[in-house]
C-alpha cells in the first residue's frame, strides 16, 4: 500500500478465517507490514468480533463489569433515527478529535494491539483514513535524536488530545475517567525485534523533562513521522476492512462534508505480554 509498509491481501474471505485456517498467515503479515487491507468483505458484527478474538481479547472501554460482552463500536455521524448529525454537535467534535495523529487506546492501562475497521457507508468525497509507520519513522530518525529518545517514557492522557479540539469536549466525563498512563518511547515487536516509536496526540509530557521541552520533543517526533512521504491515504470503499498494528503505526481520519453520512465499524483488540506489552511498560 505504501512503499515501506502496508499490504493489500487478495482472495481471502475474512468471515472464513479461523484459528486453524488462515489466521497464522494473516498474523504473520500483520507483524511484518503493520497495516492490512481486505476489500469487499461485508463483515457482520458477529464475524467482526470473531475475527478480532483471533488476535486477542476485545477491548472493553467501559470497564464496568468482568462479564464483558464485546460489541462493535460505530464511528459515525448518523443518529439512531437515521438522520445525519449536525456539524456543531458534540459527537461530530468527537469525530474531529480522531483527525489528530494518534494510535488508539494509549490512555488505557492495557492499550490496544490492533484495530479492525470496516466501512459500511462512505461519503462521496473525503473521510479517508491516513496512516504512517512509526517503525519506518524510528529507522529514519537522525541518530542523535534516537539516542535522546531511546530511554524516554511518555505520559499519555486522553483528555490532552480532546482538549486540542474543543473545550466542551474536554469536560465530557468519558474523557476524564482514565488515569494517566506511562509508556516507553519504543515498542519492540517480540516476533521480529523491530522497534517502533510509540507516540500519539494523547502524550502530554515526557517523564523527567519540563513540560515545554517535553512537548516540543513530542511535537518534533510526530512532525517527523508524519511527513508527506511517509503517509498512506486510504480512500474507503464500502466493504473494506483495514487491520492495523497499534504498536507500530499512527493514523488520523480526514474531514468530509458533514452533511453526508459516514459509518465505519471498529473493534480494538487489547495487547498482552505476548505482544510485547511488558516491554513497553515503564515500571
Ligand atoms: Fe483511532
Amino acid at each position: 500500500m505504501h512503499q515501506r509498509f502496508g499490504v493489500e491481501v487478495f482472495d481471502i474471505k475474512l468471515s472464513n478465517i479461523t484459528a486453524d485456517s488462515g489466521y497464522s498467515e494473516i498474523r504473520d503479515l500483520f507483524e511484518r507490514y503493520s497495516l492490512l487491507l481486505f476489500r469487499e468483505q461485508k463483515l457482520d458484527d458477529g464475524e467482526h468480533i470473531a475475527l478480532g478474538k483471533l488476535f486477542g481479547p476485545i477491548e472493553d472501554r467501559s470497564r464496568v463489569t468482568n462479564n464483558f460482552d464485546p460489541v462493535v463500536t460505530t464511528v459515525s455521524n448518523v443518529a439512531e433515527d437515521g438522520q445525519v448529525i449536525e456539524e456543531n454537535d458534540l459527537k461530530v467534535s468527537y469525530l474531529k478529535a480522531n483527525q489528530l495523529w494518534h494510535t488508539d487506546s494509549t490512555f488505557l492501562s492495557t492499550p490496544a494491539l490492533a484495530n479492525i475497521l470496516t466501512a459500511k457507508v462512505v461519503p462521496s468525497t473525503g473521510g479517508e483514513t491516513e496512516f504512517v509507520s512509526t517503525r519506518v519513522a524510528w529507522k529514519d530518525l537522525p541518530s542523535k535524536l534516537k539516542v535522546r529518545i531511546r530511554d524516554k517514557v511518555f505520559c499519555h492522557r486522553y483528555l490532552h488530545s480532546r482538549q486540542q479540539i474543543s473545550k466542551s469536549l474536554a469536560i465530557v466525563s468519558l474523557f476524564m475517567k482514565h488515569n494517566d498512563q506511562f509508556w516507553r518511547a519504543l515498542w519492540p515487536n517480540p516476533c521480529n525485534g523491530e522497534e517502533a516509536l510509540y507516540i500519539a496526540s494523547h502524550i502530554y509530557a515526557v517523564q523527567d523533562m519540563n513540560v515545554n521541552d517535553g512537548s516540543a520533543l513530542v511535537d518534533r517526533l510526530i512532525e517527523f513521522s508524519t511527513q508527506s512521504q511517509y503517509i498512506h491515504t486510504h480512500k474507503w470503499r464500502v466493504g473494506d476492512v483495514l487491520i492495523w498494528d497499534e504498536r507500530a503505526t499512527m493514523h488520523r481520519g480526514r474531514p468530509w462534508s458533514y452533511d453526508e453520512a459516514r459509518i465505519l465499524s471498529s473493534i480494538c483488540v487489547t495487547a498482552r505480554d505476548v505482544d510485547g506489552l511488558d516491554l513497553v511498560r515503564s515500571l
